[in-house]
């Protein structure tokens, strides 16, 4: 029996020694405190998006989340202002599927808060269908949504400079392919609805939101904020609600082998707080380290065209 007990000990030993060498990764270093400055996480009721809010709020910030679900935001509400012990804690509805909520969101945040100090684009999903203006899900929510806002909130976060927008891509964007000619067509990223085609179209929109960061900093040289884009790790968090047969066969191991949202939000804080990143504007991150990116990922042309198209479909021009 004692042997048996010994074994189990060490199994779960070394299950732990290894999860921590390959799964948990670097965390993020800086101690700033925010203390007077106002941060918008958008979608961060859940997953590692409400992690982030948590730990920024714990530095001092005053956290807007901004969320579609107004009951699922109040709860969040709570739980950050729990996990923070901070009452700076606010819900503003933000559905990024909708272009007209993006601008009543930069509306009612202009008008109620006098700074912005960091943007965290994190929200995302990863299923089919079609946002409220008819472009494809992925790309309208991912991209597109994020893209106006950030725009809409720019010449704020420049005055409350220096400033940062940090957008929550995936290493995914490295395999993703960017069609123009279906944008043209089909606002979309792609067409059909299988899980492949899912897949494919979710990378594509991941690699959307590296080119808008690559794009993002060039004009915003000579300003005062940077910005940056990055892979969070592999998260055990409800990103595959929508494929749910799949994904819950998968839970035992991915709560194993997948880093939690804890962990899944050192990246992101790094990118948000870091002194002395600002020379890295518009470059790419993991695991809180600064990484080359395939040549499609910095494509100075395809990072215009993309951004030319958006202005159009964003309705911002
Ligand atoms: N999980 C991973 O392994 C992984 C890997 C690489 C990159 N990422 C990226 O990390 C980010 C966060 O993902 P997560 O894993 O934390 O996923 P999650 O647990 O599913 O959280 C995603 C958040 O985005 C929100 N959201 C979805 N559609 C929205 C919309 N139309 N408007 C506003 N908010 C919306 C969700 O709100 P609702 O609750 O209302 O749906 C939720 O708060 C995403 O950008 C994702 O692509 C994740
Ligand atoms: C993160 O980087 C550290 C140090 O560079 C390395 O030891 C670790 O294996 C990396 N972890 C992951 C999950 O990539
Ligand atoms: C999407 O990206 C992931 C992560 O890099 C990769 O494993 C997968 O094969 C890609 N899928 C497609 C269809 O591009
Ligand atoms: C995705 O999952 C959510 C929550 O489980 C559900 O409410 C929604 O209807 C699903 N959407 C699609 C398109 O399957």
């Amino acid at each position: 029996m004692s042997y048996f007990m010994l074994a189990v000990g060490c199994t779960i030993g070394i299950g732990y020694m290894l999860r921590n060498l390959l799964v948990r990764g670097k965390r993020c270093k800086s101690k700033a405190k925010l203390h007077g400055k106002t941060v918008i996480v958008t979608g961060s009721n859940t997953g590692i998006g409400k992690t982030t809010a948590i730990c920024l709020a714990r530095r001092g910030a005053r956290v807007i989340l901004a969320c579609r679900n107004k009951q699922r935001g109040e709860v969040a509400v709570a739980e950050v202002k729990e996990g923070s012990s901070s009452s700076e804690v606010v819900f503003m509805q933000l559905d990024l599927g909708s272009l007209s909520s993006v601008r009543s969101f930069a509306e009612n945040f202009l008008t109620a808060e006098p700074r912005l100090d960091l943007l965290i684009n994190n929200a995302g999903l990863f299923r089919h269908g079609r946002t409220e203006d008819g472009l494809g899900m992925m790309f309208g929510v991912n991209h597109i949504g994020h893209f106006l806002l950030t725009n809409l909130l720019l010449e704020r976060l420049n005055a409350c400079g220096p400033s940062r927008v940090v957008t929550v891509a995936s290493v995914g964007h490295n395999l993703g392919k960017i069609d123009f000619n279906c944008l043209n067509t089909h606002k979309a990223l792609g067409t059909g609805t299988s899980p492949l085609k899912a897949v494919q179209m979710y990378n594509a929109s991941k690699l959307c939101n590296v080119l808008f960061t690559h794009e993002l900093a060039k004009r915003l040289q000579g300003t005062k904020v940077t910005c940056y884009s990055l892979h969070p790790g592999a998260i055990n968090s409800d990103i595959g609600r929508n494929w749910s047969k799949v994904f819950k066969a998968f839970k035992p191991f991915t709560a194993f082998f997948f880093k939690n949202t804890e962990e899944g939000a050192q990246t992101t804080l790094h990118c948000a707080l870091q002194e002395g990143i600002e020379g890295l504007s518009g470059k790419y991150f993991s695991n809180c380290t600064v990484k080359d990116v395939y040549p499609k990922a910095k494509d100075d042309v395809a990072a215009k065209k993309l951004w030319e198209l958006s202005e159009r479909l964003s309705g911002l021009v």
